[in-house]
């Protein structure tokens, strides 16, 4: 089983970008920590983050085919992306949408995600908690068990 693990705009910054709301780990820790639980359940996990819309749709395009759910951070484009939420859509898998901070606690234009319509959940406010818990919960779904 594979699941992709996605991320938008600026995640690149993360342990140094506005420590406060997003936390002090790098997304090469969070990505290190994905990777042992990955291995922990038995799966693979595919990562991507770019600053660009375009380049995260050619990659959901590209690597859907082979992969089961995908989780993603969908940075700005939450708010925004069209040509992304196209694309998840298209790939016909699960999507959890992880939010670091609390998307609804935060600026009005961040209350609303045009991704979370066509996601099967989202999980907004547990920090770099909420990816492990994305993993866990979206494998889960798909073997029909409960959350080791
Ligand atoms: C974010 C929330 C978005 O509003 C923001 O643009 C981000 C990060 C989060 O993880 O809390 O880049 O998705």
């Amino acid at each position: 089983m594979k699941i992709l693990i996605v991320h938008g705009p600026n995640l690149n910054l993360l342990g140094k970008r506005n420590k406060e709301i997003y936390g002090e780990k790098t997304l090469d820790e969070i990505s290190s920590m994905l990777q042992s639980h990955a291995a922990e359940l038995g799966i693979q996990v595919g990562f991507l983050q770019s600053n660009s819309e375009g380049e995260l749709v050619d990659f959901v395009q590209k690597e859907s085919p082979n992969a089961e759910g995908i989780i993603i951070n969908p940075g700005a484009l939450t708010h925004y992306g069209l040509s992304l939420r196209d694309a998840l859509f298209d790939s016909n898998l699960p999507i959890i949408e992880v939010h670091l901070s609390n998307i609804y606690a935060r600026e009005e234009f961040r209350h609303t995600s045009v991704i979370a319509p066509i996601a099967r959940a989202q999980i907004s406010g547990l920090g770099w908690r909420g990816y492990i818990a994305a993993l866990r919960a979206m494998v889960a779904e798909l073997r029909g068990t409960v959350w080791q």
